[in-house]
């Protein structure tokens, strides 16, 4: 796994440059990594971060066997990565799915949507790029759609996104949670 580490590289680390004429998305908080599979098999460049290493090591055996060119990966917080390791918009896609919910309200702060998560992504997303967030709680969806309100740098656009079948979705609709998506665009 360290020789898929984008830590090795040290920064700055451009994307595109990583995955030459793909699209690029960063899956933040990639779990098991079933959105990284998904999002590899429609051509992506793909970066998976998460601070759990099953699901890491579990995408890094993906790549190594499969021979994926076009999957990298961070065990480690993302948000130093957001904030110090890319290049500035070098990003086409941020994907946050199935964030963690932090349901009672004093922990509402280590959501990891908020207002500097949207600056983070500001930072590293291309001009034209967009934040794809997937949550079935009804509660964050309620604190994403107020985030997004009060952003002056994202919106909430019309679309919707494609969710795979990764393990939350299918816990999602097994209890019959209504999953809520949101494609954010800049203002
Ligand atoms: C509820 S799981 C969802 C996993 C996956 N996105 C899915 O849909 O199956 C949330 C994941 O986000 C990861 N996570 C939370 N905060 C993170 C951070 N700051 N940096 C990296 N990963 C993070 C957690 O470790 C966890 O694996």
């Amino acid at each position: 796994m360290p020789t898929l580490d984008i830590a090795r590289l040290g920064a700055p680390v451009n994307l595109g440059e990583l995955f030459p004429n793909r699209k690029t998305v960063i899956d933040f908080g990639a779990g098991m990594g079933h959105h990284t599979e998904h999002l590899a098999a429609l051509g992506y460049g793909v970066l998976a971060i998460d601070v759990h290493s099953p699901g890491i090591c579990r995408i890094a055996e993906l790549v190594t066997t499969q021979e994926l060119p076009n999957v990298q990966v961070h065990l480690g917080d993302g948000i130093p990565i957001l904030a110090e390791v890319l290049e500035p918009h070098c990003v086409d896609e941020l994907h946050v799915m199935f964030p963690d919910p932090w349901p009672k309200a004093r922990h509402n702060k280590r959501r990891v949507i908020q207002h500097s998560l949207l600056e983070l992504a500001n930072r590293v997303l291309t001009p034209v790029g967009t934040i794809t967030m997937v949550t079935d709680d009804d509660d964050y969806a309620a604190h994403i759609d107020n985030v997004l309100a009060e952003s002056s740098l994202f919106y909430r656009t019309t679309d919707n996104p494609e969710i795979p079948a990764t393990r939350y979705k299918r816990r999602a609709d097994h209890m019959r949670n209504s999953i809520h998506g949101f494609i954010a665009a800049r203002r």
